[in-house]
């Protein structure tokens, strides 16, 4: 992992007791103590990491806003103060690295569970772990880890973001056809604290069942996903020793399904088949994208 520069934060600062009310009926007083509500702040997930060798198990960053929210492959996730929900979750579970893949596909899991009970409505999973409606986005999953030096993870941060509140002049224009929040898509504000309530909940839940359960996630994954049977076109991304992130070119096929390891089966127009595990993948139709 690597360390920010910055000195370590001062991680008791904000406690809005506020909060607490709201979340009475759906957290213990107990769970709560684990969960820290930030004004703002650049981003929970870093955040989170420096604080992550003193924080327990299961501690909880939330924000109201960030400056400098990160997404993944290097991009950022825009944050407007008051609007939507920035959540970062500490895991330490006995994993080894190939592991997060599965981790962070299981939180999709467990946030389109949240969305569903609190919002009424079914939300889609575009993989790897995009939560969409009207094929657009509006949640999205950035899982950072610590790794040992045995190789085994030493901590998993878990960084949610979800669109709640935004009206469209909230968010970037140029992401127009391709984000929208849970207010736009059913027509009415919800309750940000209570949805973040329970995507606690729901990932705490996902906790206690990993890795025993993983027949079940994998079931309820596959029948969230919108992939199967789209056209899409796929970018391979290769890591490079300095960390640059190198796209490579584009292929073109459509998907078969969901593997049993979460990954994307692609047949490329060429009749060629392939496991995805990672890499760029876009769906004609979806988020402006045409061929
Ligand atoms: C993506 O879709 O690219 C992932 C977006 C993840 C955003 C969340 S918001 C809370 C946490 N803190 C961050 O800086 N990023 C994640």
């Amino acid at each position: 992992m690597i360390r920010s520069k910055a000195e370590k934060p001062n991680w008791t600062r904000k406690v809005n007791k506020g909060y607490l009310m709201e979340a009475e009926s759906v957290l213990t007083e107990e769970r709560m103590s684990k969960v820290l509500f930030l004004e703002s702040i650049d981003s929970t997930n870093l955040f989170l990491k420096n604080i992550s060798e003193e924080a327990p198990d299961r501690q909880v960053v939330m924000a109201d806003e960030q400056t400098r929210g990160r997404g993944r492959l290097g991009r950022s996730f825009e944050s407007p103060k008051n609007k939507g929900i920035y959540l970062s979750y500490l895991m330490r579970p006995s994993s080894i690295p190939e592991d997060t893949a599965l981790i962070t596909a299981w939180t999709a899991v467990a946030v389109c569970r949240a969305v569903k009970k609190i919002c009424n409505i079914e939300p889609g999973i575009k993989w790897v772990n995009d939560l969409i409606l009207n094929n657009k986005k509006f949640c999205g999953i950035l899982t950072e880890m610590d790794i040992d030096e045995h190789g085994k993870i030493r901590s998993l941060i878990i960084g949610i973001g979800v669109n709640v509140n935004e009206d469209t002049g909230d968010l970037d224009a140029a992401l127009k056809d391709k984000a929208t929040s849970l207010k736009q898509e059913l027509g009415r504000e919800i309750n940000r604290n209570v949805l973040a309530f329970e995507i606690i909940r729901e990932l705490d839940r996902m906790y206690d069942d990993w890795p025993d359960e993983k027949e079940g996630y994998l079931n309820e994954y596959r029948r969230y996903s919108i992939m199967t049977g789209k056209d899409v076109s796929v970018t391979r991304i290769a890591v490079t020793d300095d960390k640059d992130l190198e796209a490579y070119k584009k292929r073109y096929g459509r998907v078969l399904g969901i593997g049993d390891d979460f990954s994307l089966t692609v047949e490329f127009d060429d009749g060629s088949r392939e496991n995805l595990n990672a890499g760029e993948v876009s769906v004609r139709g979806m988020y402006g994208y045409a061929r």
